[in-house]
């Protein structure tokens, strides 16, 4: 035991402690867990760009569609000179749609990758030249001090890509409160949320007919095995896609057809036929459910805008003033 521990720990020294961390505490639980943001290795953040692409996965384009369209709009009601602070900009790949239309002062990316942040930070100086950009690499759910140079412009937040869905409702209203804190009086958010809708249209979105949905999260095992010394049998499991209706949200499982053991980094694990490690939630607002998250968070709506299917919404909020009467 000792010395297989020793071995595994040889073979791979650069290990994050924090991916370890959570993976054997994971699977000790009774429904066993693994945090979502331990998918994007370099091959998981590939398959994450195939999957916005996917003909059944609808939230990028549909989202993008509505900011072209209503950026002008939003625009309008927030005025021209605000500093815009993205939260979680990854490619910042529909930040030019908003900075196009509104005329910012500054422009704050923050992402937890520190490369893919300066690369896609340096192509949106190139594209608007006379921008100030000030990427900051953190993670978003901890207070951030945003940078001096910004000055005292009002700020617009973005956090788009219905992200806030990956969060439970608890943890969801922790963040939005911190936003509001981080971007402070006077601010705006232009937020992009997933709606509810069909089971079966919801479902074919994180479970495609290509399987890239599947690699995506099966690529988390194949993580663990060459990161963590595991020796988990991969082709026993299966991607799951479920609509949990009781929580309004998308699960993603990985659920394993047969009786398992394996180890990851010297610890012993069981799993039963059909038993599954719990990767990811996506969850789904309609229009009073996104309302109020938001309410709940610090902020009130002051303009929502949709596809005529209703499937994805941009929702433009600003912090709610303290007050003490209902
Ligand atoms: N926030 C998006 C969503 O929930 C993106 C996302 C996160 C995602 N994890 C995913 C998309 C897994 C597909 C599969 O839809």
């Amino acid at each position: 035991m000792l010395l297989e521990m020793d071995r595994n720990d040889a073979l791979t020294p650069e290990a994050d402690p924090a991916f370890r961390a959570d993976v054997l505490a994971g699977l000790l639980a009774p429904q066993k867990a693994i945090p979502a943001r331990w998918f994007y290795d370099h091959r998981g953040s590939e398959l994450f760009e195939e999957i916005t692409d996917l003909p059944e996965y609808y939230p990028t384009r549909t989202e993008r569609g509505l900011l072209e369209r209503h950026a002008p709009d939003v625009a309008r009601i927030a005025g021209a000179g605000r500093a815009v602070v993205e939260f979680g900009s990854g490619s910042s790949a529909k930040t030019p749609l908003l900075l196009s239309a509104i005329d910012p002062s500054a422009y704050v990316p923050i992402d937890i990758s520190g490369e893919f942040l300066r690369e896609s930070a340096d192509a949106l100086a190139q594209r608007f030249p006379s921008l100030p950009v000030h990427p900051i690499e953190a993670n978003f759910m901890h207070p951030i001090a945003l940078p001096p140079a910004i000055g005292q412009a009002p700020r617009l937040g973005f956090f788009p890509g219905s992200t806030v869905g990956n969060l439970t409702a608890p943890t969801a209203i922790d963040l939005l409160r911190a936003m509001a804190g981080t971007l402070g009086v006077g601010a705006m958010l232009l937020i992009g949320m997933d709606r509810v809708k069909d089971e079966a249209e919801l479902v074919a979105a994180y479970d495609d007919a290509q399987g890239v949905t599947a690699a995506f999260n099966l690529n988390l095992l194949h993580r663990i095995n060459r990161e963590l010394g595991a020796d988990i049998p991969i082709d026993a499991f299966r991607h799951v896609a479920r609509w949990n209706d009781a929580e309004a949200r998308i699960e993603m499982h990985l659920e394993t057809a047969r009786d398992i053991a394996f180890s990851v980094s010297g610890q012993h694990y069981a799993m039963r036929s059909g038993e599954t490690i719990h990767t990811e939630n996506s969850h789904k607002y309609d229009r009073r459910g996104a309302r109020l998250l938001l309410a709940a968070g610090g902020w009130s709506t002051i303009a929502e805008w949709t596809d005529p299917q209703d499937r994805f919404a941009i929702m433009l909020a600003e912090v709610k003033p303290p007050r003490t009467a209902p």
